[in-house]
């Protein structure tokens, strides 16, 4: 962390001495002021619930400019990595800081290919499941069990168990998708194909059967790795968040991973890809297009509980650029798969045009974002609305790891353990229950 020229000072009202605070330069981005030792010199605490205006670490991997739309991953913007690179590529480049050259990517990738079976005993564990369970229900509970089976990498403080676990989950992730999948509809579970790519072989797992060959459709297949590569990373959001505070107690990675899939799975974050496909079908059952004018004063209407879902987001307050890339793959897919007329695609295309031109989202800075035309693509592509969320994690999963894995070698790092504004009742004494 470099220090800035400047320090910022803060002064009390009631005449207690002010505090210098040091500020430190980023990069790129905005400056922070380090408020570390403002308890001790003050007896104060900062109040900032949502993380509305705190940095909670340092990290080099993602970047995001809200204000102009820019999300880079290692500096690398996303377009440019969405079209010249694809998911594994993109998880080298996470983890580790650079993009593979050949002989690199083709190491990387022999890694991971030897890690995509899942040890045998993890379907009994599955089959404890109700056949209709949620499959983040599902994938929660599978990610932590796999602390369970893979001993020699759950110490967190050991760089080779870190290592070694990252691979593991990235390698495993889309064979437990595609197993809680294949559980949900009764069908056996196929075992990964390692000369298949990273998208290729999920669809494999997800859509082949042992009855007939399977072959994978590039156009899908493209649009698998876009869709992973645009999902792996997001700087601080809540799930990143939730791994990293997990992990400050030194706990496994897998538990801290599975950690990040429950919270992930909530429809203010991840959830919203499910959430946003189950509002445009419900528009569209309630008469679709010439619905949206409706549904909008819904939207508007603060009592009404309604959000856009898909639209709006913390730090971007102009168009995400994963929405961007997401409808051109959406149109790509609806076109090789013969639904160009995909009735779902044309509302919320009529959704977003409305809403782009609407008071109330132009004043709020409220635009598309990755999952508004994420849902159609999966849906197109023959994944069931209840398993979108499971992708999102599945793709993420990287990110979190590399967090993870970045906040353990940080010296800087401590266990998160953050302060409250107490407001409840002062001391006072338990009374007998009879005089209560
Ligand atoms: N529809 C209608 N109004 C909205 C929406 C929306 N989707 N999003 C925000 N607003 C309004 C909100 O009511 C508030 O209005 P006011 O200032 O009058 O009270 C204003 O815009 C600011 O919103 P906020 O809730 O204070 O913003 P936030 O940063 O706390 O929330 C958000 C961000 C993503 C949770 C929110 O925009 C939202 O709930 N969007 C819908 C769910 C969604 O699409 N989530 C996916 C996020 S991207 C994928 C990911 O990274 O997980």
């Amino acid at each position: 962390m470099k220090l800035a020229d400047n320090k910022a000072t803060l002064s009390f009202s009631n005449g207690s001495p002010s505090v210098e605070l040091p500020v430190y330069q980023g990069s790129v981005g905005p400056d922070v002021v380090d408020i570390r030792k403002l308890y001790a010199q003050t007896g104060m605490f900062t109040y900032d619930p949502g993380f509305l205006s705190t940095a909670s670490c340092q990290s080099a991997i993602t970047y995001i400019d809200g204000d102009k739309g820019e999300l880079l991953y290692r500096g690398y913007p996303i377009e440019q990595l969405a079209t010249n690179c694809d998911f594994l590529e993109t998880c080298h480049l996470l983890l580790y800081g650079n993009l593979p050259n050949a002989a690199g990517k083709a190491e990387f990738t022999k890694r991971v290919s030897n890690h995509t079976m899942v040890n045998e005993q993890m379907q009994f564990f599955l089959r404890g499941f109700r056949r209709d369970a949620h499959p983040m229900a599902i994938m929660t509970g599978l990610v932590g069990a796999l602390s369970a089976f893979y001993h020699d990498s759950t110490d967190i403080n050991n760089p080779e168990h870190r290592e070694i676990a990252a691979i593991r989950l990235i390698a495993k992730m889309p064979t437990l998708v595609a197993m809680a999948y294949k559980y949900s509809v009764g069908q056996p579970f196929m075992y990964p194909k390692n000369n298949l790519s990273y998208a290729g072989n999920f669809m494999h797992m997800m859509f082949a059967t042992p009855c007939e060959e399977y072959v994978v459709n590039p156009v899908i297949e493209r649009a698998l790795d876009r869709i992973f590569t645009l999902h792996a990373d997001h700087e601080q959001n809540a799930s990143t968040s939730t791994v990293r505070l997990c992990g400050s107690s030194g706990t496994n990675p897998f538990a801290a991973i599975a950690a990040g899939v429950a919270c992930l799975w909530g429809p203010s974050h991840g959830g919203a890809n499910e959430a946003c496909l189950n509002m445009l079908e419900d528009i569209q059952k309630m008469g679709g297009i010439s619905k949206v004018g409706e549904f909008m004063e819904k939207v508007k209407d603060k009592n009404s509980g309604v959000k856009l879902m898909g639209f709006g987001h913390r730090v971007y307050k102009n168009y995400d650029p994963r929405a961007k890339l997401m409808q051109e793959t959406c149109k790509e897919v609806l076109t090789a798969l013969g639904l160009e007329n995909d009735p779902l695609f044309k509302l919320a295309m009529a959704l977003e045009k409305i809403a782009l031109e609407d008071d109330y989202f132009v004043q709020r800075k409220l635009y598309p974002n990755v999952d508004f035309y994420s849902g159609i693509v999966q849906r197109a592509i023959g994944i069931p609305v209840s398993l979108f969320t499971a992708i999102f994690a599945l793709a993420r999963t990287v990110g979190w790891i590399a967090q993870l894995n970045e906040m353990i070698g940080d010296p800087e790092y401590k266990i998160g353990r953050p302060r409250q504004l107490f407001t409840g009742s002062e001391r006072r004494d338990v009374l007998p229950i009879a005089k209560r």
